[in-house]
């Protein structure tokens, strides 16, 4: 599937894989900050596994806040739910590739030394792993290192994703500097190629850590409309399409977890409704009732996200009673009200600090040419757009893959991931445009008190 326009955020070969990224103590270890961004950028959800020394080089919050995991640097950490944490990554990761990997490391690893948490990961795990050694060049030409590396490549399979030649940190030139991080990605790509997912099951790999995201929707209202339209032909009939509530309530749940008051405009859905003090839902089966519904709760609200998939026509007149087969049936179809559309024009332009942030969905088959003219004609902050003939990807599936348009960005491709994921994805933006408006609003506000 292509996008409208604008650049490819990643190409997801990593998609739906968890991959371990082992940092060691060299000076090279701020690198592997570039190697966790770039393997997420290929999809993949990653967790960082330090040695002692390597946290003298690169504080462990570094790779917190890029893999959103706990970082495991000790043999005894233990997590929140007191599982032991470098054995769940061992038993969950599709790949541990550890980079840079110091001539320490290479000796402990080849004699099985466990006493660092990445050295205890690799032993304990049944994963492949990738080794990208960073040293000195006399250290790496020294016959310790040679025999070591040897060993672990030979005996125990490693892939060795070997240093390049040049200039080193202690100013003489050898072979030792980390090799380039697309060699390493592509070496991580190549190990599990061909390979299932090891563990798609989130609660079986390590938990995420609070971000950011806790409270950024804290006091805010979101509406946020589910499921699919039924239009009725006759009491029993409907015409209906193909639309689970899925995406929508994984938006909810997501929403209430941020600390929003949401509004659930629930249609025609075959899913269990959340339940929970924050939110409130409305039943609006049909696209009228649901057009009345997202018109009295925009009154109050910051954010409508129009998640529901809307029928765009409807039976003219509703039967009053059921319809018998004799003389089939042949249905006077009318277009229905464009709810999205309608809110857009009804409430002020895009800039001004009082209008809400409106979030449209499109399901596309075969491109997505039609997206960004979609963004501008119904008149949103946000489009986001999916392939539903694309595997893994719209009705009924656990997982997604969006392309997220803005009126004032690129569009944004978001390799497969689960629906809840890209519920966090969407709300990132909607939270950070939040932040923005109030920003806006207060600038104005000083403007004026200034002029006073
Ligand atoms: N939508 C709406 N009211 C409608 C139809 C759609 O509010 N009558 C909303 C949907 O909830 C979705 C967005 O508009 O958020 C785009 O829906 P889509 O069906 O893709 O757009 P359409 O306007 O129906 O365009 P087309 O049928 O040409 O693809």
């Amino acid at each position: 599937m292509k996008p409208a326009t604008g650049s490819v955020a990643g190409s997801g070969r990593l998609a739906g894989r968890l991959i371990g990224v082992g940092v060691t103590g060299s000076i090279a270890a701020y690198k592997a900050a570039d190697l966790v961004r770039r393997l997420a950028d290929e999809g993949a959800d990653v967790v960082v596994l330090m040695t002692p020394s390597a946290t003298r080089f690169v504080g462990e919050l570094t790779f917190a806040a890029l893999s959103r995991h706990p970082v495991e640097t000790d043999v005894g950490g233990l997590l929140p739910d007191r599982r032991i944490g470098h054995i769940v990554v061992a038993d969950s990761v599709d790949a541990i590739v550890v980079a840079p990997a110091t001539a320490h490391w290479l000796a402990s690893m080849a004699t099985g030394l466990a006493g660092d948490a990445v050295t205890a990961a690799c032993l304990a795990t049944r994963a492949p792993v990738i080794v990208a050694p960073a040293m000195d060049g006399e250290m790496y030409a020294h016959p310790a290192t040679r025999a070591n590396v040897a060993r672990i490549r030979d005996a125990f399979g490693y892939r060795i994703v070997e240093p390049e030649s040049g200039p080193l940190a202690s100013g003489q030139s050898g072979q030792g500097r980390l090799a380039d991080t697309s060699a390493i990605v592509d070496a991580v790509v190549a190990a599990i190629s061909g390979t299932a997912v090891r563990e798609p099951d989130e609660a079986a790999r390590p938990p995420l850590v609070a971000g950011d995201r806790d409270a950024d929707l804290d006091g805010r209202h979101v509406v946020i409309s589910a499921g699919g339209t039924a239009e009725p032909i006759d009491p029993v009939r409907f015409i209906g399409n193909r639309s689970t509530g899925k995406m929508g309530v994984a938006l909810v749940e997501a929403a209430v977890a941020r600390g929003a008051r949401v509004t659930l405009l629930a249609g025609h859905v075959s899913v269990a409704l959340p339940t929970d003090p924050a939110i409130r839902t409305v039943i609006a089966e049909t696209t009228a009732d649901m057009n009345r519904a997202v018109r009295a709760a925009i009154v109050d609200a910051d954010v409508l996200i129009m998640a529901a998939a809307v029928a765009d026509f409807r039976p003219r007149e509703t039967a009053a009673s059921k319809i018998g087969r004799d003389g089939g049936l042949t249905l006077d179809l009318e277009p229905t009200e464009d709810i999205l559309a309608g809110v857009a024009a009804a409430v002020p332009p895009i800039g001004d600090p009082a209008r809400p942030v409106l979030v449209g969905f499109a399901a596309e088959t075969g491109s997505l040419d039609r997206a960004a003219d979609k963004l501008h004609r119904k008149g949103v902050d946000f489009l986001v757009a999916n392939d539903v003939a694309e595997e893994g990807s719209g009705f009924g599936t656990d997982t997604n893959h969006v392309w997220i348009l803005s009126v004032d960005g690129e569009p944004v491709d978001l390799p497969l991931r689960s629906k809840r994921d890209v519920a966090d994805e969407i709300l990132d933006r909607v939270a950070a445009a939040l932040d923005a408006r109030d920003g806006a609003a207060q600038t104005g506000t000083v403007t004026q008190e200034s002029r006073a």
